[in-house]
Protein backbone atom coordinates (compact mmCIF):
# COMPACT_ATOMS: atom_id res chain seq x y z
CA UNK A 1 0.00 0.00 0.00
CA UNK A 2 1.50 3.37 -0.96
CA UNK A 3 0.41 5.21 2.17
CA UNK A 4 0.48 2.26 4.68
CA UNK A 5 0.54 3.66 8.30
CA UNK A 6 0.53 7.40 7.14
CA UNK A 7 -1.60 10.11 8.69
CA UNK A 8 -2.98 12.00 6.36
CA UNK A 9 -5.40 15.64 7.05
CA UNK A 10 -7.16 17.07 4.25
CA UNK A 11 -9.06 20.42 4.33
CA UNK A 12 -12.07 20.52 1.97
CA UNK A 13 -12.37 17.10 2.49
CA UNK A 14 -16.17 17.09 1.82
CA UNK A 15 -16.20 18.21 -1.63
CA UNK A 16 -15.35 16.56 -4.87
CA UNK A 17 -11.80 16.18 -5.26
CA UNK A 18 -11.09 16.30 -1.40
CA UNK A 19 -13.56 13.62 -0.79
CA UNK A 20 -11.77 11.43 -3.97
CA UNK A 21 -8.41 12.34 -2.75
CA UNK A 22 -9.77 11.11 0.87
CA UNK A 23 -11.10 7.84 -0.21
CA UNK A 24 -7.85 7.03 -2.55
CA UNK A 25 -5.83 7.84 0.42
CA UNK A 26 -8.03 5.47 2.84
CA UNK A 27 -7.59 2.75 0.41
CA UNK A 28 -3.74 3.00 0.16
CA UNK A 29 -3.58 2.41 3.81
CA UNK A 30 -3.96 5.67 5.06
CA UNK A 31 -5.68 7.22 8.38
CA UNK A 32 -7.72 10.04 6.67
CA UNK A 33 -8.93 13.22 8.24
CA UNK A 34 -11.93 14.96 6.38
CA UNK A 35 -12.30 18.22 7.65
CA UNK A 36 -14.42 20.61 6.56
CA UNK A 37 -16.69 23.60 7.26
CA UNK A 38 -19.49 21.42 6.12
CA UNK A 39 -19.38 19.23 9.29
CA UNK A 40 -22.17 16.72 8.24
CA UNK A 41 -20.93 16.40 4.66
CA UNK A 42 -17.20 15.78 6.10
CA UNK A 43 -18.69 13.00 8.10
CA UNK A 44 -20.71 11.44 6.22
CA UNK A 45 -17.07 11.14 3.98
CA UNK A 46 -15.51 9.98 7.11
CA UNK A 47 -18.58 7.14 7.38
CA UNK A 48 -18.59 6.07 3.76
CA UNK A 49 -14.72 5.38 4.05
CA UNK A 50 -14.93 3.05 7.39
CA UNK A 51 -18.08 1.04 5.85
CA UNK A 52 -15.43 0.13 3.25
CA UNK A 53 -12.91 -1.07 5.86
CA UNK A 54 -11.24 2.45 5.80
CA UNK A 55 -9.77 4.19 8.56
CA UNK A 56 -11.13 7.57 9.00
CA UNK A 57 -12.03 10.58 10.97
CA UNK A 58 -13.69 14.03 10.77
CA UNK A 59 -13.65 17.25 12.30
CA UNK A 60 -14.83 20.80 11.42
CA UNK A 61 -12.17 22.72 10.36
CA UNK A 62 -12.55 26.64 9.08
CA UNK A 63 -9.02 27.17 6.76
CA UNK A 64 -9.74 30.89 7.70
CA UNK A 65 -9.43 30.23 11.30
CA UNK A 66 -6.35 30.06 13.17
CA UNK A 67 -7.33 28.63 16.19
CA UNK A 68 -9.80 25.86 13.94
CA UNK A 69 -6.57 24.98 12.19
CA UNK A 70 -4.77 24.64 16.05
CA UNK A 71 -7.32 22.25 17.53
CA UNK A 72 -7.42 20.57 14.39
CA UNK A 73 -4.31 19.34 13.94
CA UNK A 74 -4.02 18.85 17.96
CA UNK A 75 -7.06 16.54 17.20
CA UNK A 76 -4.67 14.62 14.34
CA UNK A 77 -2.49 14.23 16.58
CA UNK A 78 -3.97 13.66 20.10
CA UNK A 79 -5.90 11.02 17.65
CA UNK A 80 -3.43 9.08 15.65
CA UNK A 81 0.34 10.21 16.94
CA UNK A 82 1.01 11.99 14.11
CA UNK A 83 0.95 13.38 10.69
CA UNK A 84 2.38 12.56 7.53
CA UNK A 85 0.67 14.41 5.35
CA UNK A 86 -1.23 17.58 5.03
CA UNK A 87 -3.90 18.42 1.50
CA UNK A 88 -4.65 21.54 1.24
CA UNK A 89 -7.46 21.44 -0.76
CA UNK A 90 -10.17 23.82 0.77
CA UNK A 91 -11.70 26.60 -1.64
CA UNK A 92 -13.94 28.83 -3.01
CA UNK A 93 -15.19 29.46 -6.79
CA UNK A 94 -14.22 32.45 -8.26
CA UNK A 95 -17.77 32.98 -9.67
CA UNK A 96 -19.48 32.69 -6.61
CA UNK A 97 -20.73 36.10 -6.89
CA UNK A 98 -21.08 37.72 -10.21
CA UNK A 99 -19.73 41.04 -9.44
CA UNK A 100 -16.30 40.66 -10.85
CA UNK A 101 -15.64 44.50 -9.15
CA UNK A 102 -16.52 43.36 -5.85
CA UNK A 103 -13.81 44.38 -3.52
CA UNK A 104 -15.55 42.03 -0.62
CA UNK A 105 -15.29 39.16 -2.62
CA UNK A 106 -11.56 39.60 -3.42
CA UNK A 107 -10.99 39.66 0.29
CA UNK A 108 -12.83 36.43 0.62
CA UNK A 109 -10.81 34.63 -1.99
CA UNK A 110 -7.56 35.46 -0.47
CA UNK A 111 -8.84 34.90 3.09
CA UNK A 112 -9.87 30.83 1.77
CA UNK A 113 -7.98 30.14 -0.93
CA UNK A 114 -4.91 31.96 0.28
CA UNK A 115 -4.91 32.23 3.78
CA UNK A 116 -6.49 29.39 4.54
CA UNK A 117 -3.33 27.38 2.93
CA UNK A 118 -0.55 29.61 4.87
CA UNK A 119 -2.53 28.96 8.26
CA UNK A 120 -2.74 25.17 7.06
CA UNK A 121 1.59 25.21 6.00
CA UNK A 122 2.07 26.82 9.43
CA UNK A 123 0.48 24.27 11.75
CA UNK A 124 0.26 21.40 9.60
CA UNK A 125 4.21 21.70 8.72
CA UNK A 126 5.16 22.28 12.44
CA UNK A 127 2.93 18.64 13.80
CA UNK A 128 4.95 17.53 10.90
CA UNK A 129 8.37 18.47 11.70
CA UNK A 130 7.11 16.80 14.91
CA UNK A 131 6.51 13.51 13.13
CA UNK A 132 10.11 13.81 11.26
CA UNK A 133 8.78 14.84 8.23
CA UNK A 134 6.37 14.65 5.65
CA UNK A 135 4.47 15.83 2.43
CA UNK A 136 2.01 18.72 1.91
CA UNK A 137 -0.03 19.22 -1.15
CA UNK A 138 -1.48 22.51 -1.74
CA UNK A 139 -4.16 23.20 -4.51
CA UNK A 140 -4.03 25.90 -7.14
CA UNK A 141 -5.35 25.89 -10.41
CA UNK A 142 -4.58 26.85 -14.00
CA UNK A 143 -6.31 30.32 -13.24
CA UNK A 144 -2.87 31.35 -11.65
CA UNK A 145 -1.08 30.58 -15.22
CA UNK A 146 -3.84 32.08 -17.38
CA UNK A 147 -6.71 33.93 -17.73
CA UNK A 148 -10.34 32.87 -18.30
CA UNK A 149 -13.57 34.89 -18.85
CA UNK A 150 -15.93 35.64 -16.17
CA UNK A 151 -14.22 34.75 -13.29
CA UNK A 152 -12.91 36.96 -10.42
CA UNK A 153 -9.20 38.45 -10.49
CA UNK A 154 -8.97 37.30 -7.05
CA UNK A 155 -9.45 33.89 -7.84
CA UNK A 156 -6.11 33.17 -9.99
CA UNK A 157 -4.74 36.19 -7.67
CA UNK A 158 -5.54 33.80 -4.69
CA UNK A 159 -4.02 30.38 -6.71
CA UNK A 160 -1.25 32.42 -7.61
CA UNK A 161 -0.25 33.24 -3.82
CA UNK A 162 -0.71 29.34 -3.36
CA UNK A 163 1.71 28.41 -6.06
CA UNK A 164 4.69 31.12 -4.81
CA UNK A 165 4.01 29.52 -1.14
CA UNK A 166 4.31 26.33 -2.35
CA UNK A 167 7.76 26.72 -3.83
CA UNK A 168 8.81 29.23 -0.48
CA UNK A 169 7.45 26.44 1.95
CA UNK A 170 9.22 23.71 0.21
CA UNK A 171 12.49 25.77 0.87
CA UNK A 172 11.68 26.61 4.45
CA UNK A 173 10.39 22.90 5.35
CA UNK A 174 12.86 20.94 3.07
CA UNK A 175 15.39 20.64 6.46
CA UNK A 176 12.94 19.60 8.52
CA UNK A 177 12.22 16.78 6.07
CA UNK A 178 8.95 18.09 4.75
CA UNK A 179 8.64 18.03 1.08
CA UNK A 180 5.82 20.81 -0.30
CA UNK A 181 4.44 20.84 -3.94
CA UNK A 182 1.17 22.07 -5.69
CA UNK A 183 -1.21 20.31 -8.15
CA UNK A 184 -3.47 22.86 -10.33
CA UNK A 185 -6.83 21.09 -11.95
CA UNK A 186 -8.05 22.49 -14.74
CA UNK A 187 -11.51 21.95 -15.72
CA UNK A 188 -12.98 19.93 -13.70
CA UNK A 189 -16.45 19.43 -12.49
CA UNK A 190 -17.87 22.34 -11.29
CA UNK A 191 -17.23 23.52 -7.30
CA UNK A 192 -20.10 23.66 -4.86
CA UNK A 193 -19.77 27.30 -4.82
CA UNK A 194 -19.22 27.44 -8.65
CA UNK A 195 -21.90 29.69 -10.30
CA UNK A 196 -20.70 31.36 -13.58
CA UNK A 197 -18.52 28.35 -14.26
CA UNK A 198 -20.57 25.65 -13.74
CA UNK A 199 -23.12 27.21 -17.08
CA UNK A 200 -23.04 24.50 -19.56
CA UNK A 201 -22.42 27.15 -22.05
CA UNK A 202 -19.55 28.29 -20.22
CA UNK A 203 -17.92 25.15 -19.73
CA UNK A 204 -18.23 23.75 -23.38
CA UNK A 205 -16.62 27.04 -24.36
CA UNK A 206 -13.55 26.70 -21.88
CA UNK A 207 -13.45 22.52 -22.96
CA UNK A 208 -13.31 23.40 -26.99
CA UNK A 209 -9.86 25.08 -25.92
CA UNK A 210 -8.59 21.32 -23.83
CA UNK A 211 -6.06 19.45 -26.48
CA UNK A 212 -7.57 16.68 -24.77
CA UNK A 213 -11.06 18.32 -25.44
CA UNK A 214 -12.96 16.78 -22.59
CA UNK A 215 -13.43 17.92 -18.93
CA UNK A 216 -11.34 16.30 -15.86
CA UNK A 217 -12.54 13.66 -13.53
CA UNK A 218 -12.15 13.91 -9.73
CA UNK A 219 -10.25 10.89 -9.49
CA UNK A 220 -7.37 12.08 -12.19
CA UNK A 221 -6.77 14.68 -9.87
CA UNK A 222 -6.71 12.80 -6.87
CA UNK A 223 -3.70 10.11 -8.55
CA UNK A 224 -1.51 13.37 -8.66
CA UNK A 225 -2.42 14.16 -5.36
CA UNK A 226 -1.80 10.29 -3.61
CA UNK A 227 1.37 10.42 -5.99
CA UNK A 228 2.76 13.75 -4.45
CA UNK A 229 1.55 12.91 -0.83
CA UNK A 230 3.76 9.02 -1.01
CA UNK A 231 7.17 7.85 -1.05
CA UNK A 232 7.23 7.56 -4.96
CA UNK A 233 7.62 11.52 -5.03
CA UNK A 234 10.52 11.27 -2.67
CA UNK A 235 13.17 13.91 -4.31
CA UNK A 236 10.06 16.17 -5.67
CA UNK A 237 9.69 19.39 -3.86
CA UNK A 238 8.68 23.31 -4.52
CA UNK A 239 6.34 22.60 -7.82
CA UNK A 240 3.08 22.20 -9.55
CA UNK A 241 2.04 19.65 -11.32
CA UNK A 242 -0.82 20.84 -14.08
CA UNK A 243 -4.05 18.28 -14.58
CA UNK A 244 -5.49 20.23 -17.29
CA UNK A 245 -5.83 17.89 -20.12
CA UNK A 246 -2.99 20.25 -21.52
CA UNK A 247 -5.22 23.33 -21.53
CA UNK A 248 -1.91 25.60 -20.34
CA UNK A 249 0.29 23.69 -22.78
CA UNK A 250 -1.62 25.67 -25.75
N1 LIG B 1 -13.43 22.26 -9.71
C1 LIG B 1 -12.57 22.89 -10.47
O1 LIG B 1 -12.83 23.12 -11.67
C2 LIG B 1 -11.23 23.36 -9.94
C3 LIG B 1 -10.26 23.77 -10.84
C4 LIG B 1 -9.02 24.21 -10.36
C5 LIG B 1 -8.76 24.21 -9.00
N2 LIG B 1 -9.73 23.81 -8.13
C6 LIG B 1 -9.39 23.83 -6.70
O2 LIG B 1 -9.43 22.50 -6.18
C7 LIG B 1 -9.85 22.51 -4.80
C8 LIG B 1 -11.02 21.55 -4.62
O3 LIG B 1 -12.09 21.98 -5.43
P1 LIG B 1 -13.42 21.11 -5.69
O4 LIG B 1 -13.71 21.20 -7.14
O5 LIG B 1 -13.33 19.81 -5.04
O6 LIG B 1 -14.49 22.06 -4.94
P2 LIG B 1 -15.64 21.73 -3.90
O7 LIG B 1 -16.43 22.96 -3.74
O8 LIG B 1 -16.35 20.48 -4.31
O9 LIG B 1 -14.80 21.39 -2.59
C9 LIG B 1 -14.21 22.38 -1.80
C10 LIG B 1 -14.47 22.06 -0.34
O10 LIG B 1 -13.90 23.10 0.46
C11 LIG B 1 -14.77 23.36 1.52
N3 LIG B 1 -14.54 24.70 2.08
C12 LIG B 1 -14.86 25.90 1.55
N4 LIG B 1 -14.51 26.88 2.39
C13 LIG B 1 -13.94 26.28 3.47
C14 LIG B 1 -13.39 26.77 4.68
N5 LIG B 1 -13.37 28.08 4.97
N6 LIG B 1 -12.86 25.88 5.54
C15 LIG B 1 -12.90 24.54 5.28
N7 LIG B 1 -13.44 24.02 4.16
C16 LIG B 1 -13.96 24.89 3.27
C17 LIG B 1 -16.15 23.22 0.93
O11 LIG B 1 -17.15 23.02 1.92
C18 LIG B 1 -15.97 22.03 0.00
O12 LIG B 1 -16.30 20.81 0.62
C19 LIG B 1 -10.17 23.97 -4.49
O13 LIG B 1 -9.05 24.57 -3.84
C20 LIG B 1 -10.37 24.60 -5.86
O14 LIG B 1 -10.12 25.99 -5.85
C21 LIG B 1 -10.95 23.38 -8.57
Amino acid sequence: MRLADKVALISGGAGGMGRATAEAFAREGAAVVVGDIEAADAAAVAKSITEAGGRAHHLLLDVTQESSWTAAVDEVVERFGRLDVLVNNAGISGTFDPDLSSTEFYDQLMLVNAKGVFLGIKHGGAAMARSGGGSIVNLSSISASIGQPGIHLGYGASKAAVRAMTRTAAVHLADDGIRVNAVAPGMLPPMRTSRGSADPVWRTKQIDGVPMKRAGEVQEVADVVLFLASDESSYVTGTEIMVDGGLTAV
